[in-house]
């Protein structure tokens, strides 16, 4: 029935009105590039556009809708788009604080209710999920992405895509999902966005590859290329990519975009001029052109000059289609643009209650001595910090649309969860940076952190006053939510110098001192680690954050969180992944430094913090690992167990791990991968068994010859509360 409608359509379809299908123009309500669309409304009549995105509310997508329907030739519907990233207007945590928690079925369900709310404003397309695998904590997009991990990042990728799409595009509650950056976008040199990538096949197939190819396995309507250029080649132009990996060995069936001017940046790239890298990114597979119009201008011209065919051009306009198709656009244009649904269906109190609950599951308790927290609901307690009292710090980067009338500072948390019983008492303490010389703090929607006009001495002066008066100090200290994400590399990846004198000071005053820690992504806090005594990693946890910090530093919530990505000791380390090869040096275990062998002089191979890392405030034993079957064969499954038992005096969640190490390969393998988790809850004293099954499909990778295969042998399972403490066994795996 589809594949009719569209035939018909594009029968009655001048060539300049299917060009006109692939072009993608911005509304121009948050833009992150020079380029901006003009004369959006002529163009529509002229029926040379396919989609806008970043215009939001029924009444204005409604009007937009209706030149496009009623005032263009073919009345051809447009995709209404926008970067819906980690919540609507309910804002929830960024990305690589949801992927902390852990919890599949709560990550799936923020994805249904940013699909909800933004459906209910007129959106029916959204530039999620972000699956990007980043190992490098310089890198500002980390904070986007489901951190280093390529099993957990294809979990979360299926269940994003899930969560926006549900089982039926055509619900008017429900959008396409747009899988980005294609490719390998998370691996830029030196962690400077936009830089080149080059990688190894083994390495692309087996580590960065595979969230991609679960969400497109999950049935992703849209893809968008990555800024990067893969070996060479820029992603928005790649055949290789975008044609030979994405639809011949995958099976993609969706459309391509490509990123902000990612077309037109080719030039730069140093591939041509317009004319000639948008018939290169075309012939490659990219199928709409966001913001550039490279596509709009020239494709023409290239197709008389025989530089692309007809052919071409007809595949990318009949994917456009499709999507606007299965969206159900040609039955109704305005299924999205409900007045009455923009009025019930957003921050709604249950969407605000589940964005607590989802924060308070997503913070990560780095460390806890002398069970400094939870904090007593009594005394007085000082806030101190230039995070400590900001409602535009708390949604993070890329919350475009988040609704800071909703947002509570974290000192507006603490003191509603407290209510009458603690006294709550806020001071600035210090700038969050030097000054404006230390660091650009380029900010994308205006979110910026006021600065005190007064000295930083004055100010420490001031601070301590209010420390020493109170019984404990919660400092509210790291980055802002503007020193993540896109375009916010950095090279220094610690807690800015003037906090950490202000926190220095406090420390100083013989008070407990609690670090809140905000960051977009791992922090070198070595020095912290060493002489705070408790830090809790909030990240940045959207609307509703301050009361679920609140809810945790209360002990109301019990912390569970684990990272997922490593903090690693000092910049020097980065990259520092869990899942590393052995090297044929590899350092004895236990050991810092041993000459000849790989490691540093200046610093042991050890993470900061660990891969699945994170404390509760109440304590959990594993028994040994125990395997059903000394042997697996081929076809066969083994069933690894192990008693976990909470031995603390409060009821707490723990998600328990599960790796294994290949031990002979045809190629060199990680010393551990991901294979498994689970999330269980357990009351004080209670002991729960916990099985994972092995199925010969989770021993699999690439190998030289990109073949998928589970080769026999040797085998570790490994199972723990996190990458590093870990109870061992193994088994064989059989050739038969
Ligand atoms: O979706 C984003 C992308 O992640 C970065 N460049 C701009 C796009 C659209 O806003």
């Amino acid at each position: 029935k589809m594949d009719a409608y569209i035939n018909g359509l594009m029968a009655k379809m001048t060539v300049d009105e299917k060009i006109g299908q692939l072009n993608l123009v911005t509304g121009g309500e948050a833009t992150t590039g020079a380029a901006v669309s003009t004369d959006v409304e002529g163009k529509i009549r002229k029926g040379q556009v396919g989609g806008i995105f970043s215009l939001t509310t029924p009444g204005r997508i409604r009007k937009a809708q209706e030149i496009a329907v009623n005032g263009s030739r073919l009345h051809i519907p447009m995709l209404f788009g926008q970067d819906v990233i980690h919540g609507y207007k309910t804002s929830f945590p960024i990305p690589l604080a949801l992927a902390a928690s852990w919890d599949m079925p709560m990550i799936e369900h923020t994805a249904r209710v940013a699909a909800t709310e933004a459906s209910a404003d007129g959106i029916n397309w959204t530039f999620s999920p972000m699956v990007d695998i980043a190992r490098d904590p310089r890198w500002g997009r980390v904070a986007e992405g489901s951190g280093e991990d390529p099993y957990l990042g294809s979990a979360i990728a299926r269940v994003m895509v899930k969560g926006y799409q549900g089982d039926d595009l055509k619900k008017a509650n429900t959008i396409m999902a747009c899988v980005k950056h294609f490719a390998l976008y998370g691996a830029a040199e030196a962690g400077r966005d936009y830089n080149t990538t080059d990688m190894s096949p083994n390495r692309m197939y087996n580590e960065y590859l595979p969230p991609y190819k679960a969400a497109v396995d999950a049935g992703a309507g849209s893809i968008m290329a990555s800024f990067n250029d893969i070996n060479g080649t820029p992603a928005t132009a790649n055949k290789w990519l975008l044609t030979d990996v994405l639809r011949k060995q995958w099976g993609f069936n969706g459309f391509v975009v490509s990123d902000y001017t990612g077309v037109s940046e080719m030039i730069e790239h140093g591939l041509g001029n317009l004319q000639q890298v948008s018939g290169l990114a075309l012939k490659a597979g990219m199928n709409m052109d966001m913001v550039s119009e490279g596509f709009l201008t020239t494709l023409k011209k290239s197709l008389a000059e025989k530089k692309v065919s007809l052919a071409d051009i007809d595949a990318a306009c009949r994917l456009i289609l499709q999507a606007k198709y299965k969206l159900g656009l040609f039955d109704d244009p305005y299924k999205y643009c409900s007045e009455e649904r923009a009025k019930t269906e957003i921050l709604t109190p249950a969407h605000l209650k589940f964005s607590r609950e989802a924060a308070s599951q997503t913070f990560v308790l780095l460390k806890n001595d002398n069970k400094t927290l939870p904090l007593k609901k009594a005394g007085t307690i000082a806030l101190i910090g230039p995070l400590g009292n900001s409602r535009a710090n708390m949604p993070g980067t890329w919350a475009v649309n988040a609704d800071l009338g909703n947002t509570p500072s974290l000192l507006e948390g603490l003191k509603a969860v407290a209510g009458d019983k603690a006294n709550i008492v806020y001071n600035m303490g210090s700038n969050l940076l030097d000054d404006a010389t230390e660091q650009k703090n380029g900010t994308m929607f205006g979110r910026e952190i006021p600065r005190d006009a007064r000295s930083e001495q004055d100010m420490i002066i001031d601070a301590v006053r209010t420390a020493e008066k109170a019984d404990v100090v919660v400092a509210a200290l790291g980055e802002s939510s503007e020193m993540s994400g896109e375009s916010s590399s950095r090279s220094n990846i610690q807690i800015p110098a003037i906090q950490q004198r202000l926190l220095a000071a406090l420390l100083k005053t013989g008070k407990p001192v609690v670090l809140v820690l905000f960051t977009g992504r791992p922090l070198a806090i070595k020095w912290e680690s060493e002489n705070v005594p408790a830090i809790l990693n909030v990240w940045f946890g959207g609307t509703q954050a301050a009361y679920a910090i609140a809810d945790v530093l209360f002990g109301d919530v019990n912390p569970s969180g684990k990272l997922p990505i490593t903090f690693p000791q000092n910049v020097g380390q980065v990259p520092i992944y869990y899942s590393h090869k052995n090297t044929g040096r590899p350092l004895p275990d236990g050991k810092w430094f041993t000459k000849f062998r790989s490691n540093y002089l200046d610093v042991s191979n050890d993470p900061l913090y660990p891969f699945g890392f994170g404390l509760s405030y109440t304590n959990f034993n594993y028994g040994g690992v125990t395997l059903s079957s000394g042997t697996l064969k081929n076809g066969g499954t083994i069933t690894a167990s192990v008693t976990v038992t909470n031995t603390g005096d409060r009821e707490g969640k723990e998600t328990v791990q599960l790796y294994t190490r290949d031990m002979v390969g045809s190629i060199s393998r990680p010393v551990k991968e991901l294979k498994g988790f689970q999330k269980i809850s357990l009351k004080p004293g209670e002991s729960k068994g916990v099985k994972f099954t092995i199925s010969v499909n989770d021993l699999k990778f690439y190998n030289a010859d990109l073949k998928y295969v589970a080769e026999p042998g040797e085998f570790k399972v490994f199972i723990g509360p996190n990458s590093r403490d870990v109870k061992e066994s193994h088994f064989t795996l059989l050739d038969r």
